[in-house]
């Protein structure tokens, strides 16, 4: 018990991620998405669903990766793993707008990136990601509820690992796609799309895994950690950052966590017992909600400055009701109603 106990503080203490990113120049940047080019994927998601799964889920199909067994298609034909439309929350305006210049660049202010990100992982933590990880070439690296491709892209481009990108909206997965191609990185990423709750992957596939606040957008957040837990390789790592509610409190404060979290805050368990139950040893635990505020005030502040642009780019009721929900998480935050963790885990 001690033991364990200190090799945990040890790891606390070895991994904390630092305060500067590796490399401030690399060119974490990127212009605007045509929004022309993606049109035919909100219009038409059949199709550009099937292009999907043609262009990135048959080049694994004779590979170890697929399992069929996990995937509804049959005599050739592709179709997908869940409904599109089963999303555990609401991120394609996110990534609708993500797109747009003046959206790229209040993300860059926030996050030190601009992959369309929706969750709070910052620049520096994603190379403590990276770093933590032992991501290079020739490690094959799954990230679930990847949207845009942020961390996951970054990581394959600034490490050299192979990536597979899993999550729901298609827009967000075309995204990706589209900065794959523009950056060259084909042979190294591929995307698909299916539920991080049902993943279409053989056991063991995979030798590290990330989710990005992801189990605090979807109800099956045991199905997730199993479903991960299978599709890696013994003794994998998995980093995962998570928002939650702080434990103990009044029914009030309780319930002015759930308004401001994120849609599926709510947790059966403490996240620690459901690492364990899904067959996971934690290993590092590190609390970056202080990190999450200042993200959050960053979003604000960025969202004030610069609200005529904003306003003229989202509408001026969009700007409104982005910045209150801001600002109520703002509050969430200061009160010790929320928090943020990163977990690196491994594989038992
Ligand atoms: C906070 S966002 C993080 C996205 C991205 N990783 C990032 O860091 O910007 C959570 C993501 O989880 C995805 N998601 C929600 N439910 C999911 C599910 N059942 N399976 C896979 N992804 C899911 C959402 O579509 C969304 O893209």
């Amino acid at each position: 018990m001690l033991v364990q106990k200190t090799i945990t503080m040890l790891s606390l203490v070895l991994w904390q991620i630092p305060n500067q990113p590796s490399d401030p120049d690399s060119a974490c940047k990127k212009e605007a998405y045509d929004s022309d080019s993606l049109q035919c994927v909100s219009q038409n998601k059949e199709t550009a669903n099937h292009a999907l799964y043609q262009a990135h889920l048959y080049d694994i199909t004779g590979g170890f990766l697929f399992d069929p067994g996990h995937c509804d298609y049959a005599s050739g034909q592709m179709s997908l793993s869940v409904d599109a439309d089963r999303c555990g929350c609401d991120f394609v305006s996110s990534y609708e707008q993500s797109r747009l210049p003046i959206m790229r660049e209040v993300e860059r202010s926030v996050l030190g990136c601009d992959y369309g990100g929706t969750s709070w992982t910052t620049r520096v933590q994603a190379d403590g990601i990276a770093k933590i990880l032992n991501l290079q070439a020739g490690v094959n690296h799954l990230d679930v509820g990847s949207g845009s491709g942020w961390p996951a892209l970054f990581l394959a481009r600034s490490s050299g690992c192979d990536v597979t990108l899993v999550d729901i909206p298609m827009i967000a997965l075309s995204l990706a796609n589209q900065r794959v191609a523009e950056e060259g990185l084909d042979n190294q990423c591929r995307a698909i799309v299916a539920s991080g709750a049902a993943l279409p992957f053989a056991a063991g596939a995979f030798d590290s895994l990330s989710h990005s606040d992801v189990l605090c957008c979807l109800p099956e957040k045991m199905e997730m950690l199993q479903e991960c837990r299978r599709v890696v390789r013994s003794q994998a790592a998995m980093l995962f950052t998570v928002i939650s509610i702080s434990p103990g409190l009044a029914q009030a404060d309780y319930a002015q966590a759930v308004e401001a979290g994120p849609p599926f805050i709510e947790a059966p368990a403490e996240y620690s017992q459901m690492v364990r139950e899904s067959g996971w040893r934690i290993i590092g635990r590190q609390d970056v909600t202080a990190d999450f505020a200042v993200s959050l005030r960053t979003l604000v502040a960025t969202m004030t400055a610069r609200a005529d642009e904003i306003a003229a780019a989202i509408g001026a009721d969009e700007l409104l009701e982005q910045k209150q929900h801001r600002q109520s998480q703002i509050l969430a935050v200061e009160k010790g109603l929320l928090k943020r963790e990163i977990f690196h885990c491994l594989a038992v």
